[in-house]
């Protein structure tokens, strides 16, 4: 699939989502941070946003669940017209059931890491997954400092994906800009999350096709 440049829009202006979300025509993914102040200490969007998002856009939107009970919450992203449905490995006590059900809605199953959550416990899940989605701050806001102590791990997981021999992608969200994109590319990173990066760039479309060429790099 190559490299993928998914902007979130959490820093973007909610007061205009729709004409914001027309500010990234070349974005592979439309991020959507969504936080249920119980995860997270922050709140943002339900499944009704998602819907109207859809409605906004031909972007495929990326819904990436930072709540609390993803077992029963996170299928209702992916009927509100989610192409790709993120939970969080902490907060999912089935993450195998949830995935198989994810996949039979017609969505992409996706898996994601806090800093502190290790890769290794959760191989044999793999092949249940499209995606892994490695933190690289501690989920709740945008704008926070890239963690290199994360950079390992992005390594491990791209080692056993290729060791298990499946196309899963793998993302990384968190402080990802044009200083630290490329050390997530290099360290096996195909999927970009950048949220402040691209809504505080005075051109946020230019800047998603300068982070997709230093990717490319
Ligand atoms: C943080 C969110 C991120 C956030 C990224 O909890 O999951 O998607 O929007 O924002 P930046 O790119 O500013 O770190
Ligand atoms: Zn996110």
């Amino acid at each position: 699939m190559g490299i993928q440049i998914t902007p979130s829009i959490l820093n973007a202006d909610f007061a205009k989502l729709g004409e914001e979300i027309g500010r990234i025509g070349s974005a592979d993914w439309v991020h959507v941070d969504v936080m249920d102040n119980h995860f997270v200490p922050n709140l943002t969007f339900g499944p009704t946003m998602i819907e109207a998002l859809s409605t906004a856009t031909d972007i495929p939107l990326d819904a990436h669940l930072m709540i609390e009970d993803c077992d029963t919450q996170a299928p209702l992203y992916a009927e509100a017209g989610a192409s790709s449905v993120t939970f969080h490995v902490e907060s999912t006590k089935a993450p195998i059931r949830l995935a198989r059900e994810l996949r039979n809605q017609g969505a992409r199953a996706s898996m994601a890491l806090k800093p502190a959550t290790p890769i290794e416990p959760y191989e044999a899940l793999l092949p249940e997954l499209d995606m892994v989605l490695i933190m690289t701050v501690e989920p709740g806001f945008g704008g926070q400092k890239f963690l290199d102590l994360c950079l390992p791990k992005i390594r491990t997981a791209r080692a056993l994906m290729r060791k298990h021999g499946v196309e899963t992608w793998l993302q990384v969200d968190g402080g990802v800009s044009l200083e630290t994109i490329e050390r997530c590319a290099e360290a096996g990173a195909d999927v970009f999350v950048a949220g402040s990066a691209v809504y505080s760039a005075a051109d946020p479309d230019a800047m998603v096709r300068e982070l997709r060429a230093k990717a490319e790099a």
